[in-house]
């Protein structure tokens, strides 16, 4: 008798109709999207490019305008013959050749700090941000092992902004010029890929 009566027709309805509402809240939420798929071509991702970048970096360490200053380092850093635990913050110049009058291109900021108690192993955790041409306001993200005393040091390229978007690729260091006062200029040679 319960089942043919009128209000329960109606009790039905409700329950199906406070259904599909928590079915339009469940599609509504899915329209939040916290990840999808893109077409690499429609995000402006046509080709991707090798680059060879070319420059010399500007390591100024003594006078009255560093571009390098220490900002840390443990008791024990002075006893270690490699300078281990010292860390300095560099805001270094980038520029064409090798004179310090040379056309900048860019700057490297970051930090280098010895990390080695062997040798002088650096941790070199850097960004390059260049100044010059297509590439003004791009920059490359540099994380590696900088062992000074080697000819040629290299260190990967972690990424990029701007031009560098997806970059990824390796850094050559090979040291130009170095002062007894710890003043140093390197040549740098980089290969990215790009877009
Ligand atoms: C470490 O070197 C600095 C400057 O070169 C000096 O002032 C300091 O006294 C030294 N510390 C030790 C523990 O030798
Ligand atoms: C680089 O970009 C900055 C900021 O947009 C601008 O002021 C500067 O003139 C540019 N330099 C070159 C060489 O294009």
């Amino acid at each position: 008798m319960a089942y043919s009566h009128p209000l329960n027709t109606t009790k039905i309805f409700f329950v199906l109709s406070a259904m599909s509402i928590f079915f339009i809240t469940i599609t509504i939420a899915d329209e939040h999207n916290f990840s999808e798929s893109l077409s690499p071509k429609e995000h402006g991702l046509k080709r991707e490019k090798l680059s060879h970048l070319h420059f010399y970096f500007h390591d100024i360490v003594s006078g009255k305008n560093p571009t390098a200053v220490r900002v840390a380092e443990a008791k024990m850093t002075n006893k270690s013959a490699t300078g281990f635990g010292a860390m300095l913050m560099m805001d270094d110049p980038l520029t064409e050749g090798p004179e310090p009058s040379s056309k900048l291109v860019g700057r490297a900021q970051g930090i280098y700090a010895s990390a080695s108690q062997t040798e002088l192993g650096l941790l070199m955790v850097l960004n390059y941000v260049f100044v010059e041409g297509k590439y003004n306001g791009s920059t490359l993200s540099i994380l590696g092992r900088n062992s000074v005393f080697s000819s040629v040091r290299e260190m990967p390229v972690v990424g990029g902004t701007g031009m560098f978007r997806f970059a990824r690729g390796y850094a050559q260091a090979k040291t130009h010029k170095l002062e007894l006062t710890g003043d140093a200029v390197v040549e740098y040679n980089v290969y990215v890929f790009h877009y």
